[in-house]
């Protein structure tokens, strides 16, 4: 994360990355490793999700909390999908399509509801912890999301 930068920020950056990635395999290049990149950065950003972020704001959202976990849920399942294609060496194409179309329409709700919320609510303990862990931090192995 970059020194300064808002959190909402922060986080929308990284889900740009994350499609950047996944359209860069599904290019003329079909970059597979920009793919498990992808894949890795998307379970990683879920996992700061639920374990930073959206504890703090489930007193006072808990509706659109409830909608992005149900959201992660379907995410991880098609992730899941694209691992299996690749390790079988089938064509990923379409469930890489599928899980973009899920990527926007989630980020698009998260975006505008929820990140904003990340700045103006949060103290500044959570704040400093979530900006350490988008610097560097790693998901524990074999950490699925709440509703995978
Ligand atoms: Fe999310
Ligand atoms: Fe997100």
């Amino acid at each position: 994360m970059t020194e300064g930068m808002a959190l909402a920020e922060a986080l929308t950056v990284e889900h740009r990355a994350i499609d950047d990635g996944i359209e860069a395999f599904l290019g003329d290049e079909g970059d597979p490793q920009a793919l498990r990149d992808a894949m890795l950065a998307l379970r990683r950003h879920i996992y700061l999700e639920e374990v930073f972020l959206f504890p703090p704001l489930k007193p006072t959202m808990m509706m659109p909390i409830f909608v992005m976990l149900r959201e992660h849920g379907e995410l991880w399942r098609a992730m899941d999908g694209v691992d299996a294609a690749v390790t079988a060496g089938e064509d990923a194409d379409a469930a890489c399509r599928d899980l973009l179309v899920l990527l926007d329409e989630h980020n698009k709700k998260e975006e505008p509801i929820v990140y904003p919320r990340a700045d103006a609510d949060l103290d500044d303990e959570v704040r400093a912890e979530l900006a350490d862990f988008l610097r560097d931090g790693t998901y524990p192995e074999g950490w699925v999301c709440e509703q995978a």
